[in-house]
């Protein structure tokens, strides 16, 4: 099973932090299996080094930082932004091994991203695109959620919407995915899938930002796109139902971001945005509860998934049963799998 064993490609951006999480004292954080402390210069730039001292292992992200230099808790080595050992207490001369490995970042609008393969890929590889989290005309809200799952459960689960009518029945309420395919596309190493709705009703989450009516019906097209390993980008258009509106479709993005921190631990960030209606406290407020509550049913299952994974050891004399609507998620797993076997011919 992919979900108990390392299967993320490591030439890939990832998410690492939200930006104000990154200062001048060090945050420790695993992800791909590996410890890395995330620190800023004093020019505000971000760092991020292995957040393992190479003298006896101590964790970086437990010392201070002395200028831009991070000092271990330890026995007080001292390692500057590039990861070279600028001081060792006891003596002058500096071994050369004494140094810890860097990993590039980059900050781009909320978040911190980091790369934990080759560096010389990171240089020509851009960030993916997320847009309306930092162009104009989008409200926006983002959250965090560590997950006891792999992160292609989490992937997995937002490629396959039919669950709201069960999992999410009553918090989301979205409807329409109980009958009829979608449209799956798949290109340049993502996969998308497209449903259009027909006067189906308003889900409440759809209607907070601007009042549109609850269970009054509209049409609307429900998309996602598995844009990497780390993002998947999904949103609903919708028809403004109310009478004497414009004719204009109202837009509600969601960004899904997976970092895996190991194989049955991810860091899960979301990002919301609607480009209609505006937020006040009380309607920020009543959003947050539902996202949360909503992505708490997808965390509870996951976990309780990972959880017969991890335990029930019948592995290889089991079957997993796909269906028609597990088309996207197939394709991500092929996708991943075509990723995994170009890094060292490493399989999923
Ligand atoms: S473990 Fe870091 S200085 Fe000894
Ligand atoms: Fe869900």
């Amino acid at each position: 099973m992919s979900a108990m064993k390392p299967n993320y490609p490591e030439n890939s951006w990832w998410v690492a932090a939200v930006g104000e999480e990154v200062t001048r004292t060090p945050l420790g954080r695993w992800f791909l299996d590996r410890p890395v402390v995330l620190y800023r210069t004093e020019a505000g730039e971000v760092v991020a080094l292995e957040d393992r001292c190479p003298h006896r292992w101590a964790p970086l992200s437990r010392g201070c930082l002395v200028g831009d230099d991070i000092m271990c808790p330890y026995h007080g080595f001292r390692f500057d932004a590039t990861g070279t050992c600028t001081k060792i207490p006891t003596q002058q001369t500096i071994p050369a091994m004494a140094r810890v490995k860097t990993h590039a970042v980059r900050e781009d609008g909320p978040f911190v991203w980091i790369w934990m393969g080759d560096p010389a890929r990171a240089q020509v590889t851009p960030l993916p695109e997320l847009p309306f989290l930092s162009g104009p005309g989008w409200n926006t809200m983002r959250g965090y959620m560590p997950v006891k799952a792999n992160y292609m459960l989490i992937q997995e689960n937002v490629l396959d919407l039919t669950h709201f009518g069960f999992l999410h029945a009553d918090t989301l309420e979205q409807k329409g995915w109980e009958g009829g395919d979608s449209e799956v596309t798949v290109a340049d190493g993502t996969v998308g899938y497209r449903k259009q709705m027909r006067q189906e009703p308003v889900a409440s989450f759809l209607g907070i930002p601007d009042g549109i009516g609850y269970g009054q019906k509209a049409d609307r097209v429900d998309w996602g796109h598995f844009v990497s390993p780390a993002v998947h980008h999904a949103g609903v258009d919708i028809v403004d139902p109310r009478p004497g509106r414009e004719a204009r479709t109202l837009r509600f993005q969601i960004t899904h971001l997976t970092t895996p921190e190991s194989p049955g631990r991810t860091h899960y960030w979301y990002a919301l945005g609607h480009d209609y209606g505006e937020y006040t406290p009380e309607r920020c407020a009543e959003l947050t509860d539902l996202i949360v509550a909503t992505f708490t049913q997808d965390k509870d299952v996951l976990e309780a998934v990972q959880d017969v994974i991890e335990r029930d050891a019948r592995h290889a004399d089991s079957v997993e049963v796909s269906v028609t609507a597990d088309r996207p998620a197939l394709q991500a797993r092929r996708i991943l799998r075509a990723m995994l076997e170009s890094e060292q011919g490493r399989t999923p």
